[in-house]
């Protein structure tokens, strides 16, 4: 087979990949949600890793968790390196939050959702559990619109020209956090909307790539793995994605170091073909409701959830509404 049929060969198994993908963050968020609003971040969180895992387990497919619920030692379930999936089936990277924003789920508040990545055996950055510096925007840009290193007034700025729209027509989402100060002050002064969310950045990344949702940028730091999670959703549906680890001390930088990173990638500039560079498949269960995603409805009988796939091989988005008989 040449090169580039085997590549296409293999971009066509993870895009079968997309209902299996539904499948496992339906599971999660299923499971989840009988726990949102309880206070409980940790019963809500293990219920939800439980059932995605079981699911995982179940598919035909040889996984790799390369982003999961933390190291060995410190997760019993869905940790770094462990193996998922049947044994049979496309070897792939898994990257997965069971319950992305547990807090926003405990409290049931918009936004937690269950969300998963397969990409192809060794194409995902192995994240550190520490900080990233991100920028995210949706499809339709001249590459390059925004850029890290500028000033995020300069890429207010710079989407509005584009746009031809008065810079104070642009939303950016970022998350409310006094390290954001810098970033809001910036913004202030071209006076862009700003959406401040308390949680959730992986749906806060995701939300630029829905015109639906009013958000036209993304900007801030969250955590590394949720930004590998959300740049997958964003290669996806043709968005950009930017992001650079922020290593503050040396217990951040060992942790850098444990997953395979050297000093010249702890300041590196990551492009979205870095953190994800084979084709990927994501999905996202709403577990509570947001703009993006309606939370889990139990009715009698049923339970309906609502999910959003996608492919980056052939850019299809899926939205799917099912009834799960329970
Ligand atoms: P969890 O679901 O792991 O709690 O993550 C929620 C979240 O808001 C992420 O979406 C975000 O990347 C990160 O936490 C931000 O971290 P912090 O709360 O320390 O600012």
């Amino acid at each position: 087979m040449s090169a580039k049929s085997a590549s296409d060969a293999g971009a066509a198994r993870i895009c079968n990949l997309a209902m299996d993908a539904a499948r496992v963050t339906e599971a999660a968020a299923i499971a989840a949600e009988r726990l949102a609003g309880r206070g409980d971040e940790m019963a809500a969180d293990l219920v939800a890793v439980e059932a995605m895992r079981a699911t995982l387990n179940s598919l035909d497919i040889q996984g790799v968790i390369v982003i999961g619920e933390g190291v060995r030692d410190e997760a019993p379930m869905l940790f770094i390196g462990e193996t998922v999936g049947a044994g049979t089936g496309p070897a792939i990277d898994v990257a997965l939050d069971p319950l992305e924003g547990v807090t926003l789920a405990a409290k049931a508040q918009a936004n937690a959702l269950a969300v998963v990545a397969f990409a192809p055996r060794g194409s995902m950055m192995h994240a550190p559990d520490v900080y990233m510096d991100k920028i995210a925007v949706g499809p339709g840009f001249p590459p390059g619109i925004v850029d890290l290193d500028r000033t995020p007034a300069q890429n207010i700025e710079a989407l509005a020209r584009f746009k031809g729209v008065a810079a104070n027509m642009i939303t950016a989402c970022v998350l409310d956090r006094p390290r954001h100060k810098d970033i809001i002050a910036s913004l202030r002064t071209v006076g862009a909307r700003i959406h401040l969310i308390s949680d959730g950045d992986v749906a806060g990344v995701i939300n630029t790539g829905d015109p639906a949702t009013g958000v036209d940028i993304y900007l801030g730091l969250g955590g590394a793995q949720e930004g590998v999670l959300a740049c997958a959703a964003l290669k996806c549906v043709g968005g950009q994605f930017q992001g650079r680890l922020v290593l503050r001390n040396e217990d951040e930088r060992a942790r850098a170091r444990r997953v395979g990173l050297k000093e010249a990638d702890f300041d590196r500039k990551y492009e979205m073909n870095e953190l994800i560079s084979g084709d990927a498949v994501f999905a996202a269960t709403g577990v509570t409701s947001g703009p993006l995603l309606d939370g889990v409805v139990r009715s009698a009988g049923y339970v309906q959830t609502h999910t959003l796939v996608m492919t980056s091989a052939t850019g299809t988005v899926r939205e799917i509404r099912t009834k799960h008989k329970l």
